[in-house]
């Protein structure tokens, strides 16, 4: 038999690779993508991180346990009374099982309608030669022209605390927690910890996060993360900032955390289950770079120049592997740009318009540069803001934490940044991405006309309110 030979294969089927794959087979190009992530049953889960223990895993417990929160706390406000509420937390996670599978079962569809040939196992380099990549696929080795790698990234180690997924969790133990554990603890106040520490506190955990920085959300807008640190107490959300993690030990009854606290003093944390979340490392397990001299940087991501090509002819990667913010949008971004660059398009990231969500309770979104990064850049800006309190359809949401903020060049008014904290952020902040790729200014917004009611309208009177002239506020 002979070998196969495809134009392009792509390593790795998260939302860099998966996305990366159709947009070569558009293109016309006969495309292979190789996966190596199993269900529960062995059989193949494309998605990647985002798919099966990232991305959607969280919103769906994120949805549950906010349901859950709200018929305890919230109901009663509307009038509706409910006894005995409960949590089938086995239920919880099955739901969010069927979830991840029908993304898998889609991607696999989206596959076949494009003509994509998968190839569910793991990909490596075996040799360059004649101007194409062997690739071993699974059990096959396979021929290809161009190879775009997309393979991902894994949650950092702490260093003496290894992942158990029993007690000492990754990202992937804390979505599929059995139980609501009494004491829950949390290293590092980022995003996954901020996500996850939320899940379980709404559904009755006692949540300990330990954040290493003396700053909270050092990445957010200040006001905004000032914000968020008053509401996340408010909700009984522990959060000690300026910690040393000292020896962190597991027992069949749990986790201790020797930890010195910011003032110094000796502390101990005793928890059910330990949440690590101190970042993430590109991950080129297997992929055999050294087989074809595939150069990688100090933090062992693949270097990648502003195009996303690498050192070799041909070859190209994309994601979480590369340079740039850990985000699904931005792989897949990558992913289509690289596959238009190898049809000779002109494929284009703009990495200033990246928006960035926590998906925490307000929810926390932000395009563009922060206040504190205008200030640093010696940029002249003027600043509006516009509290949901002020706004209608929040109010009849009984959602009115938060606020959103504009950020504009005082000469110019270009927008430079918005920052939102509140009800559906993850939403409103398009308005502003699109805005920003439109290099509009804040009066653009200002004086487009906005449904009433509606949440988009704290946008637009944000936008006013640069100008010192909101209308309801
Ligand atoms: P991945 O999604 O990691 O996919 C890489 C794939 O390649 C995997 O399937 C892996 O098995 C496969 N692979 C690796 N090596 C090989 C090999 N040699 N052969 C074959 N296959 C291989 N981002 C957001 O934008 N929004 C969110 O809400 C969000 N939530 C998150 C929540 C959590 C808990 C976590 C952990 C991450 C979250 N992220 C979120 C980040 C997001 O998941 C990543 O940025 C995104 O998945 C990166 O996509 P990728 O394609 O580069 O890599
Ligand atoms: P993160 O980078 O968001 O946060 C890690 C936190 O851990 C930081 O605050 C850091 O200061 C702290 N830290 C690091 N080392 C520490 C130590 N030894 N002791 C105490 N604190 C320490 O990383 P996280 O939360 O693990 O998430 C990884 C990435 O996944 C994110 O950066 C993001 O790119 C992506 N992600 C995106 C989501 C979204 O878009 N909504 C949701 C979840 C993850």
């Amino acid at each position: 038999m002979s070998t196969k030979q495809f134009d392009v294969v792509v390593i790795g089927g998260g939302p860099g690779g998966y996305i990366a794959a159709i947009r070569a087979a558009q293109l016309g190009f006969n495309t292979a993508c190789i996966d190596e992530w199993k269900n529960d049953k062995g059989g193949p889960a494309p998605g990647g991180t985002c798919t099966n223990v990232g991305c959607i895993p969280s919103k769906a417990l994120l949805q549950s346990s906010e349901h859950f929160e709200h018929a305890n706390h919230h109901f009663a406000d509307h009038g509706i009374s409910a006894d005995n509420i409960k949590m089938d937390v086995a239920k919880m996670i099955g739901r969010k099982d069927m979830v991840v599978k029908q993304n898998n079962d889609g991607i696999l569809y989206l596959f076949k309608k494009n003509k994509v040939s998968f190839f569910h196992g793991r990909g490596s380099f075996v040799a360059a030669k004649d101007g194409l990549y062997e690739i071993k696929a699974g059990e096959e080795v396979i021929l290809a022209k161009h190879v775009i790698l997309a393979t991902g990234s894994n949650a950092r180690q702490l260093p003496g605390a290894p992942f158990d997924e029993e007690n000492i969790l990754s990202n992937d133990g804390a979505l599929r927690i059995g139980a609501v554990p009494k004491k829950l603890g949390v290293i590092g106040s980022g995003v996954i910890g901020l996500e996850m520490g939320s899940v379980w506190r709404r559904l009755g955990a006692e949540v300990t996060v330990l954040e290493g920085l003396p700053t909270f959300l050092g990445a957010v807008d200040e006001s905004v993360a000032k914000e968020a640190a008053k509401l996340f107490k408010k909700q009984g959300l522990k959060i000690e900032l300026g910690v040393k993690i000292g020896e962190v030990k597991s027992a069949k009854d749990g986790v201790t955390v020797a930890y010195t606290d910011a003032k110094g003093a000796a502390q101990t944390l005793a928890v059910d289950k330990l949440i690590i979340s101190i970042g993430r490392v590109p991950n080129t397990i297997g992929l055999n770079p050294e087989a074809v001299g595939l150069k990688l940087d100090e933090r062992g991501a693949i270097e990648v120049d502003g195009d996303c090509k690498t050192n070799l002819p041909n070859v190209w990667a994309v994601g979480d592997v590369v340079r740039g913010p850990m985000l699904a949008h931005k792989a897949e971004e990558e992913g289509v740009a690289v596959a238009e660059r190898i049809a000779g398009q002109h494929g284009h990231v703009n990495f200033n318009t990246i928006p960035w969500v926590i998906y925490t309770s307000p929810e926390i979104a932000w395009v563009g540069r922060t206040e504190q990064q205008l200030k640093a850049d010696g940029v002249e800006y003027k600043a509006g803001q516009f509290p949901f309190l002020a706004n209608g359809r929040a109010r009849a949401l009984g959602d009115t934490n938060g606020f959103v903020k504009f950020l504009a060049d005082a000469k110019t008014d270009e927008i430079l940044g918005v920052h939102i904290i509140g009800p559906m952020a993850s939403e409103l902040i398009s308005e502003a991405v699109v805005a920003m790729e439109f290099k509009a200014s804040a009066e653009d917004i200002a004086r487009i006309c906005h449904a009433h009611p509606s949440l988009s309208e704290a946008t637009k009177e944000a936008a006013l309110a640069v100008d010192k002239r909101t209308l309801n506020f």
